[in-house]
């Protein structure tokens, strides 16, 4: 059965805690958090600050994806205020090992994504390192964007590699995924859908997450 990551960017940030509430108590599994610096992607979000009260309001793991760059400057502050998951990336550093042992030192498990004009072949060779592999399904930056299928053949050939090589990494996907299109990627082969506007903006959480389990 997959895993539901509603991700925040698209909830009321008016009423952060009380959205993190009803999701998860509307059948998510985990909370996405987008992180965004304004520089790797041209949008800002917000900071450890803010994952540190998720933390407080829900007790679902928290996969913080960082759309930043120079992230090994921040990633400590996020661990400590509570991302289970920390996402870096690939794009953004020349020494991911060394990233992924530094969320490891503050007791996250590391993830690395892709963005939609990245090749998989970036990534393919971590699914044995990587706690969480995130194939992005548009370009990074804002919600309610439109599915890129691009993601479908990277997803497809890191489910294969996954089950040749007996890998845990978790297969994640994360842009313009709905109802009516999860069914792509769950057949594709992934473990974590990440939607946003889907959930966000449907107004029924529990019908909406309830439709994208029920894909599988
Ligand atoms: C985009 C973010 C996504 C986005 C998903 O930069 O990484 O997590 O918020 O939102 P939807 O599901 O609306 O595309
Ligand atoms: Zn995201």
């Amino acid at each position: 059965m997959p895993l539901i990551a509603p991700s925040i960017l698209a909830a009321d940030f008016g009423r952060l805690a009380e959205e993190a509430r009803n999701v998860v108590a509307a059948g998510a599994d985990w909370l996405h958090v987008d992180v965004m610096d304004g520089h790797f992607v041209p949008n800002l979000t917000l900071g450890p600050d803010i994952v540190g009260a998720l933390d407080r309001a829900t007790d679902v793991p928290l996969d913080v994806h960082l759309m930043i760059e120079e992230p090994e400057k921040y990633i400590e502050a996020f661990a400590k205020a509570g991302a289970d998951y920390i996402t870096v990336h690939q794009e953004v550093t020349d020494d991911l090992e060394g990233l992924f042992q530094l969320i490891e030192s503050h007791g996250a498990k590391a993830g690395v994504a892709i963005n939609p004009d990245t090749q998989i072949e970036t990534v393919s060779p971590w699914i044995d390192r990587a706690a969480l592999i995130l194939v992005m399904s548009v370009f990074p930056g804002f919600g309610g964007q439109k599915f890129m299928p691009v993601a479908l053949d990277k997803l497809r050939l890191l489910s294969g590699l996954k089950k040749r090589q007996g890998s845990s990494c978790l297969l994640e996907v994360d842009g313009g995924i709905n109802p009516e299109n999860v069914k792509l990627v769950l057949d594709a082969g992934v473990d974590v859908v990440v939607a946003g506007s889907a959930i966000f903006g449907s107004g029924d959480y529990p019908g909406t997450i309830g439709a994208m389990r029920a894909a599988a």
